[in-house]
């Protein structure tokens, strides 16, 4: 009778038990970018809470250190939670994001899991679509997660994972967002070929998709009772969503609840995709 387990043979099942206290993340190390307000806030406070240490990292720096003050002061009282440490990004530089990771294993001494989550939502016709804002949403939405992972990937040992996050205007066409929807297309897919070629790396590579979420980014819906009226009867929960409850989603993405998990596009839009 063999006694090597299963597991310790690469290419096999692996059969060990998997922790159901989802998800235990404590003493891991995050890496999030857009983390000065909206979703990439909340996902750095939540990682913070539940013990992980996050270098969250923005292009706003002045947004970003409030950012990770106001989390401190948050969980002043929550035992073992982790630390947000503000940085600087660019995310459409590639050094910058290099750095970044660098910045992290500085801090920190290693890098678990990386959000990409930086992203800009500009609007315009598509037949008046100015150059400079199909550069800037390419390169924020597009290469921003191209470069953010090549840097996590570059300091992660196996079993790190990535989330980049996408957006139903992947599937869905939103009027007026030619730029923005083709960008998230981008992100979906690309999330695909780098879950291709980081699994040899033992890296998993994720995205969430977000509906219509309460951020800045929709503000916009929210203040025009007719847009929200549109918005509202295409989404099967009758509600946009709010940051906390893509909060959930991402912390499984990034657990080890979801280690055979790679290359997925998670949607969390109240079922719009489908309407
Ligand atoms: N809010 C939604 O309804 C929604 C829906 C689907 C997808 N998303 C995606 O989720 C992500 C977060 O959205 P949000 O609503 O929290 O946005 P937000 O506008 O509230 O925050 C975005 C953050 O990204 C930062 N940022 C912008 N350009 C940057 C750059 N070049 N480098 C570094 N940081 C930069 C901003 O300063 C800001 O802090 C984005 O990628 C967005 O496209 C949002």
């Amino acid at each position: 009778m063999s006694t090597t387990r299963e597991h310790e043979h690469p290419g096999r099942v692996d059969g060990t038990l998997m922790a159901v206290d989802h998800p235990d993340l404590r003493g891991k190390v995050a890496v999030v970018t857009g983390a000065g307000k909206g979703m990439g806030a909340r996902f750095s406070a939540a990682l913070a809470r539940r013990g992980v240490n996050v270098v969250g990292a923005d292009i706003d720096t002045t947004l970003m250190s409030e950012s990770a003050t106001a989390v401190g002061l948050e969980h002043s009282d929550v035992e073992g939670a982790g630390v947000v440490v503000g940085a600087p990004v660019d995310v459409r530089d590639r050094d910058a994001q290099q750095k970044l990771a660098e910045t992290a294993v500085r801090e920190f001494g290693k890098v678990d899991l990386w959000i990409n989550n930086a992203g800009i939502f500009p609007e315009a016709a598509a037949t008046d679509i100015p150059v400079s804002q199909v550069q800037a949403t390419l390169s924020i939405n597009v290469e921003g997660v191209l470069y953010g992972a090549q840097a996590a990937a570059s300091v992660m040992a196996p079993g790190g994972s990535i989330v980049n996050m996408a957006s139903v205007a992947a599937l869905r066409v939103r009027r007026g967002r030619a730029a923005y929807c083709s960008s998230k297309a981008a992100v979906a897919h690309l999330t695909e070929c780098l879950a291709v070629e980081f699994g040899d790396l033992g890296i998993r590579v994720n995205a969430i998709a977000p509906g219509f979420v309460d951020t800045e980014m929709t503000r916009w819906v929210q203040d025009d009772p007719q847009a929200l009226e549109a918005a509202l009867g295409n989404i099967p929960l009758h509600r946009l969503g709010s940051p906390e409850e893509i909060v959930g989603p991402m912390l499984f993405l990034l657990s080890d609840s979801a280690r055979y998990v790679t290359g997925t596009v998670l949607s969390v839009d109240g079922g719009s995709r489908h309407v």
